[in-house]
């Protein structure tokens, strides 16, 4: 069984698990829809939550480098709302050679980064006015302090972080069970869920592939990682709506509704903060 501990062997495992879900992905009708609407300069993935939280910050003017960046879309539309320079981070290149064709095709300028978060290059940039983390992320990290210690040293020292994720509390559910509100998995639990399929999404077939691993991490152990790496939260809002694939909505529009995902923004201490 691997652990927590295990980082190395878990990021390379779960690096061969997403670079075989990346070949899916380029192959179904989400990326169509992503090249057609990037062709588009003001065109954003993000919904009405995270914009707004986003523009509030206010993201306008600000490099955002965007840590588990995927394909590119996330922080493409950082960039269309505003933000002055975006750089993404992944540790598949397969994705992030598709988040560097929507960039050609969306005509913004953009940098990205083939990399493990656990270990950056020494020439990463590490300047950066705001962090995001958006959904499916955290999950995949073993060890959440390393993670967000790395996240801060990305940041000069009066930069933000915010994440928008998915709700700890819904890694106790299976929407797939035949009743998909029981209980299913304690929220305690430290067991990783591991899969040998590709990470499908909507009503595609997943194929096998590579061994990877989902860490449940509970609400308080994330707030404390961040505390742990220097950064002071100011702001953490749970919501009732779904950031989640569509299988989740089973949980939605309930009377006693559960939370579903979250908000996060938190700021790094600047040193002349510190003693006072
Ligand atoms: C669910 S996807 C993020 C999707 C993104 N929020 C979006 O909606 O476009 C998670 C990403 O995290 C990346 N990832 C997982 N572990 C990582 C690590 N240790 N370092 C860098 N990237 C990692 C995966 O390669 C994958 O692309």
């Amino acid at each position: 069984m691997v652990k927590k501990t295990d980082i190395s062997t878990v990021t390379l495992s779960n690096r061969l698990a997403w670079d075989a879900t990346a070949i899916e992905h380029a192959q179904n009708a989400d990326w169509d829809q992503l090249i057609a609407g990037f062709s588009n300069p003001e065109f954003s993935t993000f919904d009405s939550t995270i914009t707004k939280v986003l523009k509030d910050l206010p993201i306008k003017g600000q490099s955002v480098v965007q840590i588990g960046c995927n394909n590119g879309r996330e922080i493409l539309s950082a960039i269309s709302l505003g933000a002055s320079a975006g750089f993404g981070i992944d540790q598949s290149n397969n994705f992030i050679e598709q988040a560097k064709e929507l960039t050609l095709i969306s005509g913004k300028e953009c940098n990205f980064l083939t990399a493990d978060i656990y270990d950056l290059p020494i020439s990463t940039p590490r300047d950066f006015d705001v962090a995001l983390i958006t959904i499916g992320v955290l999950n995949w990290m073993p060890d959440l302090v390393a993670f967000f210690n790395e996240i801060a040293g990305l940041l000069h020292s009066s930069g933000k972080l915010v994440i928008y994720e998915t709700h700890p509390f819904l890694e106790m559910f299976d929407p797939d069970a035949a009743d998909p509100h029981a209980l299913n998995v304690s929220y305690f639990t430290d067991e990783p869920y591991v899969s040998e399929e590709t990470f499908v999404y909507g009503d595609g077939k997943p194929s096998k592939a590579p061994t990877s691993y989902w860490f449940p991490h509970r609400l308080g152990e994330i707030v404390n990682a961040c505390i742990q790496a220097g950064l002071v939260i100011d702001s953490l809002v749970e919501y009732p709506h779904s950031n989640r694939e569509a299988e989740f909505d089973v949980y939605t529009n309930q009377a006693a509704q559960l939370p579903m995902c979250f908000t996060l923004t938190a700021h790094k201490i600047e040193n002349n903060d510190i003693g006072k």
